[in-house]
């Protein structure tokens, strides 16, 4: 298939890149480098020993985007392409809600106006807001507690609207849970610029010997050792669900959203014992208040992903702290330490 993919140099994308490219799929990636770096698709191009197209277009400009879906004439886009920072979506919601919902709506007037029919959209799990029951199925109630949140929400249901209103448009809305780990060469991963947000690029900038230790953002949850619980998902696994996600828009039509986890849940805790086995290092940490808007604990009902994907995650927790461990002490600095 000819795949569009937009946000294509951030660290899902290029993942996602690298599978689509080994799977024989032809790929057009445009990205405006907001937060990432044009390194990391040659990275890709060498790990794939194949080609690609790739140009540098801000989602929100409809015309240029058009044109270049009117040049590669695709049969799917995927659409990585936004801001995802949850707390800075609250300093900053108006360019939240113009990158990602503007953006997106940019992004499907273009492919209208290319006849192109098929997407798959990176929502995220933060859609669910507080748990009404566990794990979250994609019937749960979507009640997001953040402008982030509220965006992924909002470009869902314009997605639908869009889906219903041509019988030949189809969707695949993929909510992911937490996206960590790297490919297992070490030469692409996620390269957070500034602190990181997120516990597993901390963790590791730990470890490496960036930061002095990791603060556990609160002991006193009603899980089983009092931190938060997550469901972590290799980006390698995720990355393979974009694949089975076009080829399932492919075959259907109309609109259908999938859960993308694992089923299990681990605690910051466990993460820092796991991290600290795979790397041989020693991970600080001071326990500290918690974090606002957290939740004890997020974990996906994955049986929709895998029986009408057939896509099921295969990386253990060990894969993933491993090759998150590889991908930080080769690149200690990101791609960032990279001259090419
Ligand atoms: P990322 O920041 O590494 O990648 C996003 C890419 O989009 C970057 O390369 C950025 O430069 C580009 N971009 C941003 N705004 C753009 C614009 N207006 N025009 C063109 N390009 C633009 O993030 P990621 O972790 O790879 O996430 C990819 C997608 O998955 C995002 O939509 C994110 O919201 C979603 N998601 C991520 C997570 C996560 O924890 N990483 C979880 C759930 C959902
Ligand atoms: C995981 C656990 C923290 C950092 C976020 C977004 C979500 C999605 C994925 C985009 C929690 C604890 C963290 C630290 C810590 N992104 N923690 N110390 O909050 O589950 O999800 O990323 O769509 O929308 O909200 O992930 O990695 O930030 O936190 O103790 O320095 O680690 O409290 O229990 P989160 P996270």
């Amino acid at each position: 298939m000819k795949v569009f993919v937009t946000g294509g140099a951030g660290y899902i994308g290029t993942h996602t890149v690298l599978e689509l490219l080994r799977d024989g799929h032809e790929v057009c990636v445009s990205d405006n480098y907001r937060n990432s770096s044009p390194v990391a698709l040659d990275r890709v191009r060498r790990l794939a020993n194949a080609d690609f197209r790739q140009c540098e277009i801000d989602i929100r400009d409809q015309d240029t985007l058009a044109q270049a879906l009117a040049d590669f004439q695709p049969d799917a886009v995927i659409h990585f392409a936004g801001l995802k920072a949850v707390g800075e979506s609250s300093e900053i919601p108006i360019d939240y809600y113009d990158n990602n919902v503007v953006g997106s709506l940019r992004l499907l007037a273009a492919m209208d106006e290319a006849g192109c029919t098929r997407i798959v959209f990176s929502s995220s799990a933060t859609v669910y807001g507080e748990p009404q029951y566990l794990p979250y199925d994609e019937q749960h109630p979507l009640a997001p507690t953040n402008p982030y949140g509220r965006t992924k929400l909002m470009v869902e249901e314009i997605i639908r609207d869009w889906c219903r209103s041509k019988p030949q448009n189809s969707a695949a809305l993929l909510r992911y849970f937490n996206p960590v780990g790297a490919h297992a060469s070490g030469d692409i991963g996620e390269d957070p610029r500034g602190t990181p947000n997120n516990l597993m690029p901390f963790v590791a900038q730990v470890a490496v010997g960036r930061r002095s230790h990791l603060s556990v953002f609160g002991n006193d949850y009603a899980t089983a050792d009092g931190t938060g619980e997550r469901d972590y998902i290799h980006v390698v696994d995720l990355a393979r669900a974009h694949l089975a996600a076009i080829h399932y828009a492919s075959r259907r039509q109309g609109c259908e959203a999938f859960n993308i986890g694992t089923g299990s849940a681990y605690s910051v805790l466990q993460i820092v014992d796991a991290f600290e086995r795979a790397s041989g290092r020693t991970v600080p940490y001071q326990v500290s208040v918690r974090r606002a808007g957290d939740i004890a604990t997020s974990v996906a009902c994955v049986d929709k992903a895998r029986d009408t994907l057939g896509w099921a995650s295969r990386h253990t927790l060990d894969d993933i702290c491993q090759s998150s461990w590889n991908w930080q002490s080769r690149n200690p600095e990101g791609y960032g330490g990279d001259a090419a």
